[in-house]
């Protein structure tokens, strides 16, 4: 199977895994990433038999809508059944690294007000330790360079993401060369950084489940 067919499928093993909370006072946390955007597509099928969904991005509510899904400000909403994201990198602590399509601030928030976080993951992305993708941070455009220095002094090697600019209008920073061991510490030391908006590890609230579409099926890890 490629990696886009067995995104297909672990977005569509998701639809089923939340079925049971697919009712009308019902509203959806929605990721952002080509596994999340399978997963709009199958949740296009239940249109109107739920409330909505509140979106990770502008690009997610943008295919939520055109499903004729109704999108939420999360102002609006005290809290969520469901969020169900893909990642850029899982381990076995089913601790993340997030922020490849840029999103890592709003996944960040929508994730916290969420009961549950189910991550959609292909097999290339479970790892033994988190850091051979380069991990983002969304920065103040100002502070760029000065959380980058610190950065280095933290043993990373961290490359301005040039051309992109956030939903939030921040730049992101990838820092290479990290090999995250306790990545719950690692994530605060790097909230702590002045000019950090947000890091894409996703360790002090992982997900909660994980499936997994390897070449033997999808995998149900929690
Ligand atoms: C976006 C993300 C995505 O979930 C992550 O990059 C995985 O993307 P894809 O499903 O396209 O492989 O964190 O900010």
């Amino acid at each position: 199977m490629t990696q886009d067919e067995l995104k297909q499928q672990v977005a569509q093993a998701a639809l089923d895994y939340i079925k049971p909370e697919i009712q009308s006072d019902a509203i959806i946390g929605v990721g952002t990433g080509s596994t999340a955007n399978y997963f709009i597509d199958a949740l296009a099928q239940y249109q109107g038999q739920f409330k909505g969904a509140v979106a990770s991005s502008e690009a997610t509510a943008e295919r939520l809508k055109q499903h004729h899904i109704d999108v939420f400000d999360m102002n609006e909403v005290e809290s969520l059944t469901v969020y169900v994201d893909g990642a850029d990198e899982v381990n076995k602590q089913l601790e993340l690294i997030k922020g490849g399509g840029g999103a890592l601030t709003r996944e960040k928030i929508v994730a916290s007000i969420a009961k549950s976080f189910v991550c959609i993951a292909d097999e290339s992305k479970a790892v033994e330790v988190l850091g051979g993708f380069a991990l983002p941070v969304e920065v103040i455009p100002m502070a760029r360079a000065a959380v980058a220095r610190k950065l280095v002094k933290l043993g990373g090697q961290p490359i301005y993401r040039e051309g992109v600019v956030t939903d939030n209008g921040n730049d992101i920073l990838d820092v290479h060369g990290l090999k995250i061991t306790e990545a719950k510490q690692f994530e605060a030391e790097l909230n702590a950084i002045v000019g950090v908006v947000t890091n894409g590890l996703f360790a002090q609230r992982p997900a909660d489940v994980l499936l997994l579409a390897t070449s033997e099926g999808v995998k149900t890890l929690s």
